[in-house]
């Protein structure tokens, strides 16, 4: 899945990077995600998975020039990218690295993950130990695409369906021993369930039709 993962955002990140900006809806989605981390001027923030960084510019309006921006990602391409778009920013910083194993130490005053914990083998563990990088106080904020429970949600489940297969690598594999969906709802449950229990104040809101999930938790 690592490898697989790299090669399709490497190969995709120019289209990934436009969707990632100008989806409709999104720009809005990523200011509440930036809002959740509850940043001051001056605070560190590190974003796992960061892509082709459409985050970072909404995390340096809120810390300020007197604060830090991280932002880790594994696929090259998409890195590149990210570099390109807060160049005009000396303290925001795109890191090559596995979120799994941060190549920064903490204590952070937030980690935000979008879209990310979906690709993970053991997104619980991960988000585990976010919440020990940020430490006591600070704020771990998850945001992800799972199937909607809405009373709507059959036409909206379908369409999500058929994204998701065709967004998880490798997109050529058309049957799978788990469906994609059913592994992405079940690895986004267990990390979101992980954060909810290693913070002392949650805020939990849905977006997209129920789709779209934001978790944002104190750590205790
Ligand atoms: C769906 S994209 C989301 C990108 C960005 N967070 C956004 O909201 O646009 C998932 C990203 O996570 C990265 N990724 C997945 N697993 C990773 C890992 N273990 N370490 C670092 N990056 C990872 C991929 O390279 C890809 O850029």
């Amino acid at each position: 899945m690592t490898e697989d993962a790299q090669a399709f955002y490497g190969r995709w990140a120019r289209l990934y990077d436009l969707l990632a900006r100008k989806t409709p809806g999104i720009v809005a989605l990523r200011q509440r995600a930036a809002d959740a981390c509850r940043l001051e001027p001056g605070d560190t923030v590190v974003e796992m998975g960061c892509g082709t960084g459409a985050n970072l510019p909404f995390f340096r309006s809120a810390v300020g020039p007197e604060g830090t921006v991280i932002g880790i990602d594994f696929t090259a391409p998409v890195l590149e990218r990210a570099r390109e778009l807060t160049a005009q920013y000396d303290n925001v910083h795109v890191i090559r690295g596995d979120a799994t194993a941060p190549p920064v130490s903490g204590p952070v005053d937030a980690v935000l993950a979008t879209f990310v914990v979906g690709m993970l083998s053991n997104p619980a563990g991960a988000v585990e130990d976010w919440t020990k990088f940020v430490g006591s106080g600070g704020h771990v904020v998850l945001v992800n695409a799972a199937r909607s429970d809405r009373w709507y949600s059959p036409p909206v489940n379908a369409l999500f369906h058929a994204i998701t297969v065709l967004s998880t690598p490798p997109t050529t594999k058309l049957r799978y021993e788990t469906a994609p969906t059913r592994r992405l709802d079940e690895r986004i449950r267990h990390a979101h369930d992980a954060l909810r229990e290693n913070a002392d104040a949650v805020a939990h809101e849905t977006h997209v039709l129920g789709v779209v999930r934001l978790t944002g938790g104190r750590i205790a």
